[in-house]
């Protein structure tokens, strides 16, 4: 009998370590399926701004640390290098399998003829080191010839570009970013694979509800990205509220014991977007991340709302002449 106790003692234990070894670390933001069926942690960490060498090596140890488990660059930041070194030193230390990890990159406007989709994707993983990426965008539908002048490739070839590569399973989903109804209605009806996810600026006072709920009823999903809008200074001389103090989101996060931040970030997330708040610094990553003990009512929901005016952050007022600019303010 005491034989039989001490045998099934040693097999419960065994049964304990070896589900804790094999048991991944689960990262504090829930994860969304996507219509190809992946799943994307609806908070990523956002990288797209210039810094000082190696800073977002370091923002990305930390986010991981936190409990980030998706980072957002793209060519453009010219920062996958850092990116790439910050998710290595975070597997190095044990805290995450590259399997634990959600990493989007983007291809650039220079690169957007059907045949230079996947060597630019196989640049972009060699930057950061990885086999392959978890989410590849079309930055913009605009294309552009190497010296920065007007190209008209049209977007649905570049399309064609970025099925190959998710057939070749260097990128497991595909979408694009900054793309307008009607643009994403042609390649819906142009396509093969249907884009998973469009990467939008959606902030309070660019709340883009219209389409948002375009994407939501073709089954692509919301990244919201800028999603502070001008709670944080940006370049616009004449910002418009909200801002960091503004007395209605101060009365919000006070009921709640949070920050302005966290009430616009936990606004988007009841909207059913995947938000990507970017911060270099450690304590203001992990307040991005911590939204998921409070909730907001959908009357507060609505207050935040009516801060739209249909102002952008990011204007990309530079390409408004090229074909298929997306915008119309
Ligand atoms: N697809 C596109 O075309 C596109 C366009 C724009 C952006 N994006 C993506 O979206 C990400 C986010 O956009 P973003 O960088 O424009 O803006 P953001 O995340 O809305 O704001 C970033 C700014 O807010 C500050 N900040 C972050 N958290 C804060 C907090 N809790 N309280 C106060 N200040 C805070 C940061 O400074 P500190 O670092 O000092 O905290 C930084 O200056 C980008 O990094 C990029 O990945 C994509």
């Amino acid at each position: 009998m005491l034989m039989q106790q001490a045998f099934l003692i040693f097999l419960l234990y065994g049964l304990y370590f070896h589900c804790g070894s094999e048991t991944h670390i689960a990262g504090k933001a829930p994860d969304i399926e996507l219509n190809d069926g992946n799943k994307i942690p609806v908070v990523a960490l956002g990288t797209g701004r210039k810094t000082e060498a190696d800073e977002f090596r370091q923002a990305v140890l930390w986010a991981i640390e936190e409990g980030y488990r998706h980072i957002d660059t793209a060519a453009l930041y010219e920062n996958e290098p850092q990116v790439g070194r910050g998710i290595a030193d975070a597997i190095a230390k044990g805290l995450v399998k590259r399997d634990d990890l959600f990493i989007t990159t983007k291809l650039w406007n220079d690169r957007h003829a059907q045949d230079q989709v996947v060597p630019a994707l196989r640049e972009s993983l060699e930057r950061l080191g990885l086999d392959y990426v978890d989410l590849y965008l079309i930055h913009c539908p605009v294309a552009q010839n190497a010296d920065g002048s007007p190209s008209d490739i049209d977007y649905a070839e570049t399309w064609r570009g970025m099925e190959v590569a998710k057939t070749l399973g260097l990128a497991k989903s595909i979408g694009v970013s900054n793309f307008n109804s009607s643009q994403l209605d042609r390649l819906f009806n142009n396509s093969q694979i249907k884009p998973a996810v469009n990467q939008i600026e959606v902030n309070p006072t660019m709340t883009q509800v219209p389409l948002v709920s375009h994407c939501h009823k073709l089954g692509i999903a919301v990244m919201a990205c800028s999603p502070l809008g001008f709670l944080v200074s940006r370049e616009n001389k004449n910002p418009p509220p909200p801002h960091n103090d503004d007395p209605i989101l101060v009365a919000i996060a006070d009921q709640y014991g949070k920050s302005t931040s966290q009430v616009v970030l936990r606004y988007l997330l009841e909207r059913g977007l995947i938000i990507i708040p970017s911060s270099t610094n450690q304590k203001r990553l992990a307040q991005n991340l911590d939204l998921f003990d409070f909730k907001l009512t959908a009357e507060e929901v609505a207050t935040i709302g009516q801060f739209n005016k249909n102002v952008r952050v990011v204007n990309a007022t530079i390409l408004k002449d090229f074909p298929n600019y997306p915008f119309e303010s």
